[in-house]
């Protein structure tokens, strides 16, 4: 089983053995000293479906087994939590469950759409009687409810039956539509037509009869399957973000697929051709095959989504966050899957990439403030530890500045394609001209579990190469868990004139979310380190390159623990 396939049947486990284990287990399933997050948005969750923000309220929906027993993922429902601030989540009961004959395997991943009349409407994909993938709709029973909690499928269903060209194991997870100016209704669905991975673009007058475009979004026969499509706008030189629906000068589009023969995430900003609904990567040169497309994320993160939130005028970006330790540890703990904190995304000003960073709301749950003196120097072994913050649960920012680049390595063009196995030759420990050097957390008592996060500048050519790395390798004494290296190239040509390079990174007891460059290269791991259980975590910030380094700026919060699907809707 591949990709998001695998995810749900991971996910089933998890869910079953939450139900089984908890009141046996000697720690409660919700205590942090088992590694349970405090602000990361959980229950066990994986791939998502549809985000969608909605008269002031946040909601998300999510593949949610309520009875299913080990490996049976027939039983998947949409589960369903809302929120006012993006931090503090309420659960409420599933929305769509798996008891039509258009559904009744499994109801899979999907998306949520606001219809100009101020009503929702979902697409998703079910998993019929006889096996087969189809898309469905469902419209929200009463509109007027804010919070949205029971839907009702049409009897048009399946409203996207298997085209003939199409396997029926690989036809699914309907993108959020977006209108033509035509008035025409598009949506992109995940097919792989003829063996080519293709997204595929249905039209509609009304939502609910679809016609298929003859010529797909966009397709690849060099990537095999993929899943997960997200097509969204964003606009040129401002953060702002944009509907949907949006096109026009100013207005570049980004496709992102999920790739299931590397389980990684890829994007490309082009443009969208509202004639032909045709989708052109900006960047050529990186061809056709995603797998040279750019990386949302490095780490264990698959199938993200954004959606827009009117509110606040910003696009927003979802992402999960699997497991990488062992089956029977998900058992033991009671749980597994996570959200990544929710990001705010936009269009760098280069055109090319997108910027990620966390959404604002965070600052709410910051508390206590530590910091180090603005311009501490950090010469070559230097390690200086940042004092008195809850280490476990904390947002850092800091920013380096490097006095010189003349004694930066020279980058050897064989490392381009490979980052993370370079993050794996030049660890922490190597030293370097300029770099490695950034901060390490998780540390226990005597280092024995520690996770360094951490900039390298290669000269190349007559520019520099910044690398960024989180090096899980030492993260955790634990067998049986996945922990590489994990690292991208931070793409900044301006290094040489403004010669400084800012981190941010949030941690949360098993998670880790670091944010190069002002969100230009994201790392997002999670790890297991057993010193938890114990609270007593550390955080430094160290230098081992020969050339020193200033902190011009670190500044380290205490977050609070969000109230994360405690209680009922009625918080709300
Ligand atoms: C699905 O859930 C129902 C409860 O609604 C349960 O009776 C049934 O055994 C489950 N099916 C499978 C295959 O797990
Ligand atoms: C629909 O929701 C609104 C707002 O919660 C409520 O006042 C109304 O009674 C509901 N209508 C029905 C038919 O349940
Ligand atoms: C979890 O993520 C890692 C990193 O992307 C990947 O190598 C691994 O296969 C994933 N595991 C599952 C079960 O999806
Ligand atoms: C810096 O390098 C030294 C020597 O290789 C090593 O002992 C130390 O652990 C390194 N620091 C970090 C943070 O990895």
């Amino acid at each position: 089983m591949a990709g998001c396939k695998r995810a749900f049947a991971i996910f089933a486990v998890a869910v079953h053995l939450c139900l089984a284990v908890s009141s046996s287990s000697s720690l409660d399933n919700t205590d942090p000293r088992n590694g349970r997050t405090a602000y990361h948005f959980q229950p066990a969750t994986n791939r998502m479906n549809g985000p969608l923000y909605h008269k002031g309220v946040y909601h998300l929906f999510y593949q949610y087994n309520p009875h299913g027993p080990l490996w049976d993922i027939g039983n998947l429902s949409w589960g369903h939590s809302v929120s006012r601030d993006l931090v503090n989540w309420a659960a409420l009961p599933t929305v769509i469950d798996p008891t039509s004959p258009f559904d009744n395997n499994g109801c899979w991943s999907g998306s949520a759409t606001v219809l100009p009349c101020g009503i929702p409407a979902i697409l998703y994909t079910g998993i019929s009687a006889s096996k087969v993938q189809v898309q469905n709709v469902a419209f929200p029973k009463n509109a007027s409810d804010p919070l949205l909690r029971e839907w009702d499928k049409t009897g048009l269903n399946p409203v996207m039956p298997l085209p003939a060209e199409v396997p029926a194991n690989k036809f699914r997870d309907p993108s959020t539509a977006w209108i033509g100016k035509d008035g025409l209704w598009r949506v992109a669905v995940s097919g792989e037509v003829n063996g080519v991975g293709s997204t595929l673009v249905y039209k509609s007058k009304n939502f609910l009869h679809w016609d298929r475009n003859p010529a797909p979004l966009h397709a690849s026969r060099a990537a095999g399957m993929v899943e997960c499509p997200d097509l969204f706008p964003v606009a040129e030189h401002r953060d702002a973000g944009l509907d949907t629906l949006v096109t026009g000068p100013g207005v570049k589009h980004v496709l992102k697929l999920s790739v299931m023969d590397t389980l990684e995430d890829y994007y490309m900003v082009g443009t969208y051709d509202e004639t032909t609904d045709a989708f052109v990567p900006t960047e050529p040169g990186r061809g056709d095959d995603y797998r040279n497309w750019r990386r949302f994320n490095y780490g264990h993160v698959y199938a993200s989504k954004s959606f827009f939130d009117a509110g606040k005028s910003r696009r927003v970006l979802w992402t999960w966050i699997n497991e990488s330790d062992s089956r029977d540890d998900d058992v033991a703990r009671g749980w597994s899957g996570i959200q990544a904190f929710p990001r705010k995304v936009w269009l760098d000003k280069d055109g090319k990439q997108l910027l990620q960073w966390p959404v604002e709301e965070i600052e709410t749950l910051r508390r206590k403030r530590v910091g180090l003196r603005d311009g501490t120097w950090l010469r070559t072994g230097a390690l200086k530890e940042i004092a008195g913050v809850t280490a476990l649960q904390a947002d850092v920012e800091a920013v380096f500045e490097i006095p010189s680049l003349e004694g930066a390595e020279t980058f050897d063009p064989s490392w381009e394609t490979d980052a993370q196995k370079l993050c794996g030759v030049k660890g922490a420990t190597v030293h370097g001209g300029v770099g490695p050097f950034g901060l390490i957390v998780m540390v226990s008592g005597y280092m024995k579990e520690h996770t360094a996060i951490f900039f390298r500048v290669f000269k190349h050519h007559d520019n520099y190469k910044v690398l960024m790395c989180t090096d899980l390798t030492s993260s955790s004494t634990k067998s049986g868990v996945y922990k590489p290296p994990y690292g991208g190239f931070v793409e900044m040509d301006d290094i040489q004139k403004h010669k400084t390079i800012n981190l941010r990174t949030l941690l949360d007891h098993s998670v880790i979310e670091s944010f190069g460059d002002g969100g230009r290269t994201c790392i997002t791991t999670r790890l297991y380190p057993e010193h938890v259980s114990k609270r007593d975590s550390h955080i430094f910030v160290f230098n081992n390159g020969t050339g020193a380094v200033k902190v011009s700026k670190l500044e380290a919060w205490n977050l609070a623990t969000a109230a994360v699907n405690v209680g009922d809707g009625n918080m709300m």
